[in-house]
């Protein structure tokens, strides 16, 4: 159910500088596992020497747009070997190794809804909220959408012409608003600057009619920005955290190496028989508590285990507890409702019982 499956790059082009759009072409055995939802992401693997690299990257597209294909947005990164290789190198007509779509950063809509979407993103935090706010103005005739989208420059907008139509094409349904935090906007000085907690409330001053309490957000940027508007929503705003959707692409910085977090120190020092079942098949190895984490192991062990990011964000390395328990550092990925189901992160996982069985498959 993990597996790659090996897609065409049917376009390759630029975005703005530092960003590339990648659309891939899906032969018609792979439709079903293709379909996707609204902020869903794919995985993409690329074996360079000895390493087996494995990245996420958001789909741009909505479901319900005309003729929805796959696409993706990559951004440069310095240090980055994968996102360096699909700027410079990537051309129409390579292969790439693509797992299904997954995730779970949307909501779900309703032709008789009547809602506000606020969408908070920033660079290439983009994808995913522009897919989401997308679906809810095909799908939700009576709803609305605001686009709260902060960019270095102007000329560094990802999707401004995507955007500019979009805005056109449903007439007063949707406002976007252009932030710039490295010039200055021409229009009005409230608009230069991050997204963050201070200037989303001078924004929601300036913007009144937006019903504040009631409306759902779609948030994606910087770990910071995340955490900032999240807290300021459900504390200041008394918004329910269930209307508050965000989508990390990155663990957050402050939380720190897992193996030294005092939680994981307070963990009992034992030795366990830990079994995974994966595509119906079961590996067993012995592993320390105070060692690698699951997924680590299991990797050193050989053994076909689903993973990408190895931080907690993006949710690959999923499986249920069958038998016994384990400690779960970070989970930025997990709903509440999975955790109370025994899903865990096993890229986050130490056995604490000398019985561990995970269930991949479910
Ligand atoms: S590999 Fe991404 S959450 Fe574990």
């Amino acid at each position: 159910m993990h597996h790659f499956h090996q897609l065409k790059a049917t376009k390759v082009s630029k975005e703005t500088n530092d960003c590339i759009h990648i659309g891939f072409e899906i032969p018609d055995h792979l439709k079903h596992e293709f379909s996707f939802k609204q902020g869903q992401y794919i995985n993409v693997r690329f074996v360079f020497g000895e390493e087996d690299l494995r990245r996420s990257y958001s789909i741009i597209n909505a479901p319900s747009e005309d003729n929805p294909e796959l696409e993706i947005l990559v951004k440069h990164l310095d240090q980055g070997k994968v996102s360096t290789y699909l700027n410079q190198e990537l051309k129409e007509g390579d292969l790439v190794e693509i797992m299904a779509p997954s995730g779970h950063f949307y909501t779900h809509y309703h032709v008789s809804n009547e809602k506000t979407y606020i969408g908070l993103a920033a660079g290439s935090g983009i994808s995913p909220v522009l897919s989401n706010i997308k679906e809810a103005l095909y799908q939700e005739p009576k709803s609305s959408a605001y686009l709260f989208f902060s960019n270095r420059s102007f000329v560094d907008i990802i999707f401004k012409k995507e955007i500019d139509e979009l805005v056109e094409k449903f007439d007063g349904r949707l406002k976007v608003i252009f932030l710039v935090s490295r010039e200055k906007h021409f229009e009005d000085e409230l608009f230069e600057g991050r997204i963050s907690a201070e200037k989303l409330d001078l924004l929601f001053q300036r913007f009144t009619d937006i019903p504040v309490q009631e409306s759902t957000y779609f948030i994606c940027g910087p770990s910071e920005m995340i955490k900032g508007i999240s807290d300021y929503l459900k504390k200041e705003k008394k918004v329910p955290s269930l209307q508050i959707m965000y989508e990390y692409y990155a663990a957050p910085d402050e939380e720190g190496n897992a193996e030294m977090s005092e939680e994981f120190k307070a963990i009992p020092n034992l030795e366990s028989m830990v079994t995974l079942i994966i595509d119906d098949d079961e590996y067993s190895f012995h592993l320390n508590s105070k060692k690698n984490s699951i997924l680590d192991q299991a990797l050193a062990e050989k053994l076909p285990v689903p993973f990408a990011c190895k931080g907690g964000v993006c949710c690959t390395c999923k499986a249920q507890v069958m038998e016994g328990e384990v400690f779960m550092d970070k989970n930025f990925a997990l709903t509440e409702d999975e955790v109370a189901r025994g899903f865990v992160l096993t890229c986050q996982c130490h056995p604490t019982t000398n019985v561990v069985m995970l269930n991949y498959d479910v």
